[in-house]
């Protein structure tokens, strides 16, 4: 296997790290996964006084390690639910469970260091830092962190290598192709080796072929990795490629189809 995921996913969080590294992950978190459970959760907007509602009394259990799409029209609410689990934004009610943490109980400091450490996110348009590096973007959250130079080196050079860059990293995003910027993105989001992965129609800019590339490349790490991904898409290939599927329309849920009770 070209990309060797499962060898980057042990050595990257086996030993080595340095005494007190925020990044390090001990064996026993990685070994330990939870779903992702939402409980009477409702959200709604005020637009000009008017309330409009996005999401509705959603009680779902979305499993761990898996390949999960929330699919439905536009305006259905999938980037409001991918925005509550990815806690960018919060419900107005309801619980929340996200990598074994109830998030709503948590402040907005220790959230904000929740999402760095367990979270890693995927744009539909790349939100990659224009003036750095394909190398530096995908180092940037490893600075925040404060991981040690030397480490942060061989995780990004894996990375980058993983992801089929290595012959790029120096590239800046205005120089590169749309699939390349997704694999710098993809790259980016494992850095800190999150327990979800959460993307807003990650194929959406991309041509047919990038986007089959992409899913294949997204695939392949979520089989090798503990991680969990959970994308929002209309795209038959994503689809095609979950386990399981979320469908939500009007912004209640609609039906959950879980791998194996596919036909
Ligand atoms: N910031 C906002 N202010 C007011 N209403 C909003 C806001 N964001 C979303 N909405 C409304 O909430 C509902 C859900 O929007 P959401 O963006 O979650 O849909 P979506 O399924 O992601 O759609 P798309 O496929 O077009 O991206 C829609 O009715 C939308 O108009
Ligand atoms: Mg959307």
């Amino acid at each position: 296997m070209r990309l060797g995921w499962s060898s980057w996913f042990r050595s990257a969080s086996g030993g080595g790290h340095a005494a007190g590294d925020p990044v390090s992950v001990a064996g026993d978190r990685r070994a330990v996964v939870h779903p992702v459970i939402l409980k009477g959760i409702n959200k709604h907007y005020r637009l000009d006084d008017v309330d409009v509602p996005a999401l509705q009394d959603i009680d779902l259990v979305i499993l761990p390690n898996r390949f999960t799409v929330i699919s439905g029209q536009s305006g259905s609410g999938k980037t409001t639910l991918l925005n509550l689990i990815g806690c960018i934004d919060r419900a107005d009610s309801g619980t929340l469970m996200v990598a074994g943490r109830s998030v709503y109980t948590m402040s907005d400091d220790e959230l904000s260091d929740f999402r760095a450490q367990r979270l890693g996110f995927v744009f539909q348009n790349f939100n990659l830092l224009p003036v750095l590096t394909a190398y530096e973007n995908v180092e940037y959250p490893l600075v925040m962190a404060h991981m040690a130079p030397a480490l942060r080196r061989e995780r990004v050079t894996r990375l980058l290598d993983a992801v089929g860059l290595g012959a790029h990293a120096g590239k800046r995003p205005g120089q590169m192709s749309g699939g390349q910027r997704q694999r710098v993105a993809i790259a980016r989001a494992l850095a800190r080796q999150p327990a979800v992965i959460l993307a807003d129609e990650p194929t959406a800019n991309l041509d047919s072929k990038t986007g089959t590339e992409i899913i294949e490349l997204m695939r392949q790490v979520q089989k090798e990795g503990q991680v969990s991904f959970i994308f929002s898409s209309h795209d038959a290939k994503v689809l095609e490629a979950a386990d399981d599927i979320v469908r939500i329309q009007d912004g209640r849920i609609l039906s959950v189809v879980r791998g194996g009770e596919r036909g």
